[in-house]
């Protein structure tokens, strides 16, 4: 019996830890990673395939998460988000000297475009670049440092406590109830001009329209109000279009690293 407690408190404790620190969920991650390999040159699927060992970009868009918990990969912790001031600017905002995601996807960009990286490192860098394309279109990814971009701000999902990080990280587009490859075949309909437009601009472009995005939530979300239904119709739209650029984007990327 006694043991039969402890791996249920173990069990119950690992879960909470796990959901307290993922973003996007896995399912947010792998919509993205599965609308890039869609979007990859033949040539640069190719490449990618031989680096990953054959997984799938949705299979590694998680890895970065599955790794943060390791004190051997503490430095990329902060690699995930960016924090400013709402109203002000990331270049004039001091930085965090521990870097941040601009910093983290420049990193991995690097490392990948740099002839002389290792196989290992070219692997593991290609991992941690699908994840932070990722969380960068997570609009509380580009958050507040005051509250941990939402981490500390409280709130309700159907009348369970709980913050608006998570909500955003998980709850909206889990709570739509659609597998990652449901998402990836259900998303708009774009023409071959609208995919350049969306595939345009610098990195740091798109992190502003992740801003533009949090400051819109921020206006329309109060601490503690208990988010349900409404507030999942209301957002869920703005969540799959993220993964959808988050995913062309990422596309383009890989197809200019690889040619
Ligand atoms: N920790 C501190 N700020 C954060 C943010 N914006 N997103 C995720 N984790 C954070
Ligand atoms: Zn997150
Ligand atoms: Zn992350």
């Amino acid at each position: 019996m006694r043991s039969l407690l402890i791996v249920v408190f173990v069990v119950l404790f690992s879960s909470v830890s796990l959901t307290a620190s993922e973003d996007w969920g896995k399912t947010g991650h792998r919509t993205m990673g599965e609308i890039a390999a869609k979007h990859l040159s033949k040539r640069a699927a190719k490449k990618i395939s031989a680096l990953l060992g054959g997984e799938s970009l949705a299979f590694v868009s998680t890895y970065a998460d599955e790794i943060r918990s390791d004190d051997a990969y503490r430095k990329y912790g902060p690699w995930h988000y960016v924090n400013f001031p709402f109203g002000g600017r990331y270049e004039n905002t001091p930085k965090n000297k521990k870097g941040d995601i601009i910093v983290g996807i420049q990193n991995c960009i690097d490392v990948l475009k740099d002839a002389t990286s290792s196989q290992k490192d070219k692997e593991f860098y290609l991992r941690l670049l699908v994840h932070f394309i990722g969380d960068l279109h997570m609009p509380l990814h580009v958050g507040l440092k005051e509250d941990k971009g939402g981490n500390s701000f409280k709130v309700k999902w159907f009348g369970k406590q709980t913050n608006l990080h998570s909500v955003w990280d998980t709850k909206i587009i889990e709570g739509y109830g659609m597998s990652f490859t449901e998402l990836t075949s259900n998303v708009d309909a774009l023409s071959k001009k609208e995919i350049q437009t969306i595939q345009s601009g610098a990195v740091t472009d798109w992190m502003y329209e992740s801003r533009a995005l949090c400051e819109d939530v921020y206006a329309n979300t109060s601490v503690g109000e208990n988010l349900g239904y409404k507030y999942m119709y209301r957002y869920v739209n703005v969540s799959r279009k993220q993964l959808q650029k988050a995913g062309l984007r990422l596309a383009s990327i890989l197809n200019e690293i690889y040619g």
